[in-house]
């Protein structure tokens, strides 16, 4: 760890070789039941990582027009991009339909009439899944709930017969089957069990194939560790794809899809930063890092809970809050952390920071984003140019 020393905090810092072993995990056991995997970009965009995902075959989830044109961009096949979101631009659906892409997965029925216009416009027809609110609770924090009543996202049951007689009475659009995801950070079988119970009576109920499915796409969700992140580094893909498989009950021909982010690339990287002070407080003990919500926005927007190491210093151990520099009393990653007894200078890790780390990275307070470095093989990559080598280090 000493080559880390030699290099400006804060820094992502992503281990290529577990990701590989995530996507080795990922691809076999959902290839064992013929599922469709698409990476939601949203979680992480950095150039390697989503270029290895498309290299293996994965398609693309993508919320954004700049999304679908950078999957596009990294080499993902058009066929296997879906596009989300509740609020797409007419430009945004344009540049879907001009490209082809797979699917786009419509949230209401004042989004299809639009799509519907602008297909006819230019001269094509637009594949479209409708994105059904199931009202299943996730079981997570509130903020990354999405498939409830009141959620913003998803056609309400209420809605999706006119919504199906909306697709089957347009003549630009496919319809080509339902979309879910009720949620994010999900680390219990219940919610997907569930989830399954409520698709296949909507599916029943609504006669879903009588208006020409051809596939299901069940969104993503599957949680990681955060508390043990080295005990347990790869999801159990396994379990996942199998509580699938064991409780849908649909036909044979249809397709099925996944929307999976965290839990592809969320152990992949740690948030490296140095101790600027430990400040005295009345009761406390403050280590003000050089990371702050900026580089890391979970904790201070979830009260997400990361866990941290010093890489510096080993033995007695003190108590203190973890704090970052910016002028937000919501900068916090830690309060009454145990760590190694701390000093200015140290070198500390956040775990698990490859989901919604450094793709939610802020300029706020005018600072600079932080870069990412990339082990591979005991080798040090840096950021835009990974084929450039830094120096070995040992990990
Ligand atoms: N599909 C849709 C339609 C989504 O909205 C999301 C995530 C995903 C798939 C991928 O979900 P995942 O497999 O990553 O759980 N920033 C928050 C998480 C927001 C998730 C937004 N939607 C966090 O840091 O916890």
């Amino acid at each position: 760890m000493n080559a880390l020393h030699n290099i400006n905090t804060p820094f992502y810092l992503y281990d290529l070789d577990l990701f590989d072993r995530t996507l080795d995990a990922v691809t076999n056991e959902a290839n064992k039941y013929g599922y469709i995997v698409h990476y939601a970009l949203k979680a992480n965009n950095q150039k390697p990582l989503v270029e290895r995902i498309i290299s293996r075959g994965l398609g693309a989830d993508c919320v954004s027009g700049d999304e679908v044109a950078a999957a596009l961009q990294h080499g993902c096949s058009p066929d296997m991009v879906v596009f989300a979101g509740v609020g797409k631009t007419d430009s945004e659906i344009m540049l879907a339909l001009d490209n082809e892409i797979y699917c786009l997965n419509c949230e209401s029925v004042e989004e299809l009439a639009v799509i519907s216009e602008l297909a006819e416009k230019a001269g094509n027809v637009a594949h479209v899944a409708l994105r059904v609110n199931p009202d299943v609770d996730a079981e997570t924090h509130r903020n990354i709930t999405t498939g409830r009543d009141e959620n913003k996202f998803g056609i309400h049951l209420m809605h999706l017969q006119e919504a199906l007689d909306f697709c089957r009475n347009s003549e630009y659009l496919n319809f080509m089957g339902l979309h879910f995801h009720i949620g994010s950070q999900i680390i219990s079988s219940k919610p997907f069990a569930l989830l399954c119970e409520r698709v296949n009576h909507i599916w029943n109920e609504f006669r879903i194939e009588e208006y020409g499915a051809t596939m299901l796409n069940l969104g993503g969700g599957l949680g990681i560790d955060y508390n043990n992140p080295e005990e347990n580094p790869i999801p159990d893909f396994n379990l996942f794809f199998n509580l699938f498989a064991t409780n849908l009950n649909l036909p044979k021909h249809i397709s099925v899809h996944f929307e999976l982010g965290r839990s592809i690339v969320g152990q992949a990287a740690k948030l490296i930063t140095k101790v600027l002070f430990v400040k005295k407080g009345i009761n406390k003990q403050f280590v003000i890092t050089d990371a702050g919500m900026t580089e890391l926005l979970r904790p201070a927007l979830y009260q997400a809970v990361h866990k941290i190491s010093n890489l510096s210093s080993q033995g007695v151990t003190g108590k203190y809050d973890v704090v970052g520099p910016a002028c937000e009393s919501s900068d916090v990653f830690a309060t009454e952390l145990l760590l190694p007894e701390t000093k200015r200078g140290d070198l500390l890790a956040i775990h698990s920071c490859g989901a919604y780390a450094q793709s939610m990275s802020l300029h706020y307070n005018l600072r600079e984003k932080a870069p990412a470095y990339y082990i591979h093989n005991g080798i040090l990559y840096s950021e835009d140019s990974p084929l450039e080598l830094l120096q070995p280090i040992i990990v």
